[in-house]
This record gives structure tokens, sequence and C-alpha cells, in this order.
């Protein structure tokens, strides 16, 4: 049997990992200013993270949400407050799609409703509801078109209001910041308009943090910065460090019924491990501060170069605009032996583990420019 063969690869088989360094089988040594897309938080088999798992795995690795789980528990309490949302309600499964179509689920249920608001260049992943408010005709098959979703602009007050006024809307949905659409905010006013106008029209306000939450901006969640709350929160990659294992926060007002939603593996054993193991170590190692400081360098590094069109994000979360990314993305990987990641339009997208040092940032600021020097791309 061959894989069906739906991604676009390099020619490179990583073997090991270990912080931000990642060893090909070739021997050669890659730093990762990637993470997998996001995912690597606290770095590329962190020891404590590792132990943590194997521990759970010799003690007990599976058994059915028919029961009660002490770690889902104690991972609630422990999310509820490293994140600021104390009150809210944890809901968890497997993949950031997952989440996401849990959310709309809940906020559907919750008002009867069911048109959903998304925004232009936003990505919440391919499952049927998640690829509905996704804004990319290319992954969508006649299958999935059934859903009813308004795709608006991003930081329009105007035709957020319109919409949201016409009081017909289940759910708006908005990334902390978008990723795959090229790394851009919403601004501080559009999130604290569409808090106010969501509660004045019945309307659920859900983030989705799968990309920038969970620490990545230097706040637990990137809406923070926004000061607000939202309704319900997504999130994925980051919280497990590779471990599969995503989450939906649902503030109280939202009422849970027996078996309006559940997973086979959402919550097992060793995923709430894993998650525990993370926010133990973004703790004790300061790493939203990191996320900041590492970060601000960065930015400060990066807006310095007069090649570079715009720098865009916040934190660890960030998407350099300029001439020929794609190029300089696979000169960065193959000469560099930098990992990043790119997104449209004409953007280098960085998402590097949070345990990143800023002599790793050093590195990559000199490699990024030498190569814009030395090569001419
Ligand atoms: C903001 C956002 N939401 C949802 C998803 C989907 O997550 P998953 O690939 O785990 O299903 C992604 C993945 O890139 C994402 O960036």
């Amino acid at each position: 049997m061959n894989l069906f063969d739906v991604y676009s690869q390099y020619k490179i088989n990583f073997k090991a990992g270990k912080g931000l360094t990642l060893t090909a089988a070739d021997g050669k040594e890659y730093l990762d200013f990637y993470g997998g897309h996001g995912v690597i938080s606290i770095g590329h088999c962190h020891p404590y993270y590792t132990e943590k798992i194997t521990n759970q795995l010799n003690t007990l690795a599976f058994y059915t949400n028919v029961i009660q789980n002490d770690i889902q528990e104690e991972l609630a309490r422990k999310l509820g407050k490293i994140s600021g949302y104390n009150d809210y309600n944890l809901f968890l499964c497997n993949s950031g799609a997952e989440a996401v179509e849990n959310a709309l689920k809940i906020a559907s249920f919750h008002t009867g409703k069911k048109r959903i608001l998304a925004l232009k260049g936003a990505f919440h992943g391919r499952t049927s509801g998640a690829l509905a408010v996704t804004d990319n005709e290319s992954l969508r098959s006649e299958y999935n078109v059934a859903h009813e979703v308004t795709f608006i602009e991003l930081n329009d007050v105007q035709v957020l209001e319109e919409e949201l006024g016409k009081e017909d809307v289940a759910a708006l949905i908005i990334e902390g910041i978008q990723g795959v659409g090229g790394v851009y905010e919403p601004s501080v006013e559009y999130l604290q308009l569409a808090r106010n106008l969501c509660t004045n029209y019945n309307t659920a306000l859900i983030l989705d943090e799968i990309q920038a939450g969970y620490g990545r901006t230097g706040k637990f969640f990137a809406h923070q910065y926004a000061d607000i709350k939202a309704d319900i929160i997504t999130t994925a990659k980051g919280m497990g460090n590779g471990f599969p294992v995503a989450g939906v926060l649902i503030a109280p007002h939202f009422e849970a019924k027996k078996g309006m939603l559940g997973t086979t593996y959402g919550g097992n054993y060793l995923a709430c491990t894993a998650a525990l193991a993370v926010l133990d170590v973004i703790e004790n190692e300061n790493l939203l501060e990191n996320a900041q400081r590492v970060g601000d360098y960065l930015f400060m590094e990066l807006k310095a170069q007069d090649f570079v069109k715009e720098v865009r994000g916040k934190g660890l979360m960030i998407g350099i605009e300029m001439e020929n990314a794609k190029e300089m993305r696979t000169k960065l990987l193959m000469d560099g032996k930098i990992f990043t990641g790119f997104s449209a339009p004409a953007t280098i997208r960085l998402l590097p583990p949070l345990n990143i040092t800023l002599n790793d940032a050093k590195r990559f600021i000199q490699v990024f420019n030498s190569i814009h020097e030395n090569v001419s791309i």
C-alpha cells in the first residue's frame, strides 16, 4: 500500500529532536523555527514531558469517558487557572478541527440559530463545519457546502454591525491571530465591538486560539490583549507539544446536557498527562515572558531590515512579508538549516517553541540576513 498522496513534502527525514534542534537521517542538524505548524510549544522531547508521559504509559494508557478521570479534572483546574478562565468548563477532544466543530455545535445548541459569521482569510480546519468556516473554496467538496456561513472582512466594523444586527447568527468565529491566512490580527477595537454586539444579539463569540494561543503571543490567549472574554475558546496544537489533544473552553452560561457532545479518545490519560506536563513547563520556565522577550527581539531586528516589507503578529507568532518569500523559506531550510513556515501573501511564518533562547533568535537573524545578502533571491 502507498500513502494517499496529499502533502507537498521536502525530502528531509527527521529522526530525532531535542529542544529546537532536529536531526535528519543523514546526521545534519536543523533549527526548528516552525514547531511543526506551531505544535511544539516546549521544545522537542522536553525531559519533564517525556518522563511524565512514559510514567503514565507504564501505569494506565486508556479507558473511556464513562468512568471518572482525575487527570482530566486536574487539567481543567490547571488550564482554568493559568488561562484566567477559571469559571469556564472544558470539553476535551483530539484535534483542532474537532474543537472548532464542537464549538460551533455548542453555539448552535445554545442559541437555537444556525448561521455562522466567519472572517475572510480564516482557517479553522478540515472537518465539515470547520471547513465551512474556512475561507478557502479549493478545500471544499460538494458534500461540504450545506452550512450557512457568511464571510466578512477582518476589522470592518460596519459590516460586523450589519450582519450581527440581523439577529440570526449563532456564532462569530475569529482566530486570535490569523495564521494560515498570513498572520493578520483583529484590532482591539474590533474584538471589543464584537464582544459587545455578540452579547446584545445572543450570538456566541468563539475565539479560535489553536495557533495563536497557549502562550505563543506572550499572553496565554492572543485575544487577551484586547481585554475581552470569549464565550467559547478552542485550543489544540501547543496544548500537547505533539501529543494529539485539543480542548473547548466553554462559558458557564452554556448548559451541558448528557450526550450532547462526545468522543472516544478525547481526554484520554496520555493526552491529559501530556497537556498537564506542557502547562507545568510553561509555568515553571516562565514561557509567556520568554515568548514576549524573544519575540520583541525578533520583531525589532526584522523591522530594521529594509528588504522586509512588513512584520506582523505578536510574541512568537511572526509573519515576515517580503519579496520572494517562498524562495527565501527554501534557502533558509536548504542552506541555513532553519525550518520556517509560509503563508500567503509572500509571508514567512515563524512559530518557534516557546522555550527558544535569545541565542537561537540571534542565530536566526544572522542566517536570515546573510542568506539575503549573499544569495541573490
Ligand atoms: C487557527 C486554526 N484552527 C484550526 C486548525 C485545525 O487544527 P487541526 O489541524 O489540528 O485540525 C488550525 C490548523 O492549522 C488552525 O491554525
